[in-house]
């Protein structure tokens, strides 16, 4: 990974994915929209974005980074690198994106510590390994920007892998990670 990159998610009534449903999982959820549009850039590119129609429409925006890797080995970050697939694969027709918050306990801990609940005992990254290549993934850092939500996490794949992808959010949210999240929300989209 080079430079951080800046993604822009808009919910409104533009946008390549179809929002089907929004599920408040934990706390307040957001507001119901037709289409999410995903710009790629800088916010400054995105001026056409401002006093458009588009904008005039219910919804919402928010907006993250692709990042470092933070909690990730070496050898977790080589098997990750060898089995993601990349975004947008031609089959990939349905998507998650789910923005989530943890709590001020989790953001006090020490970086050895929120490694420890991550991988060492939740097991995040060797439970959601199994899930590729059939999920492509990109995770999106959200926090220091200000926004709503810590990250913007974003997920791909094709229809004959909703039950695996909905298996593992279920797994994720019995970890003992997840007892400090605090806000989640389940946006499921589709292509068309
Ligand atoms: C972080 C892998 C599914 C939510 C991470 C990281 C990896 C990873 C490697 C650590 C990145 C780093 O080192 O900074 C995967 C894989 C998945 C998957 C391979 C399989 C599809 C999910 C799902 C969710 C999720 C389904 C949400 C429901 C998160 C969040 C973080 C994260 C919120 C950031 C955690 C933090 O920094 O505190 N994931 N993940 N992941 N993942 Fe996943």
């Amino acid at each position: 990974m080079t430079d951080a990159l800046p993604v822009t998610f808009t919910a409104g009534d533009a946008g390549q994915w179809r929002i089907d449903r929004i599920i408040a999982v934990t706390g307040d959820g957001l507001p119901a929209a037709a289409r999410l549009l995903i710009r790629e850039g800088a916010a400054e590119d995105e001026s056409w974005l401002s006093g458009s129609s588009a904008t005039d429409a219910p919804g919402w925006t928010l907006r993250g980074t692709v990042s470092h890797q933070r909690y990730t080995t070496a050898a977790e970050l080589a098997e990750l690198t060898a089995r993601s697939p990349a975004l947008g694969r031609p089959g990939a027709t349905v998507a998650s994106f789910i923005p989530i918050t943890k709590s001020k306990e989790w953001w006090e801990l020490a970086q050895d510590e929120r490694r420890q609940i991550f991988e060492e005992t939740s097991h995040h990254i060797r439970r959601s390994m199994n899930s590729l290549p059939a999920v492509a993934r990109r995770l999106h850092h959200s926090r220091d920007g200000g926004g709503p939500f810590d990250f913007l996490t974003w997920f791909e794949y094709a229809p004959e892998s909703v039950a695996d992808f909905d298996e593992l959010l279920d797994e994720l949210r019995s970890t003992e990670e997840w007892i400090f999240v605090e806000r989640e929300v389940e946006v499921r989209l589709s292509l068309g």
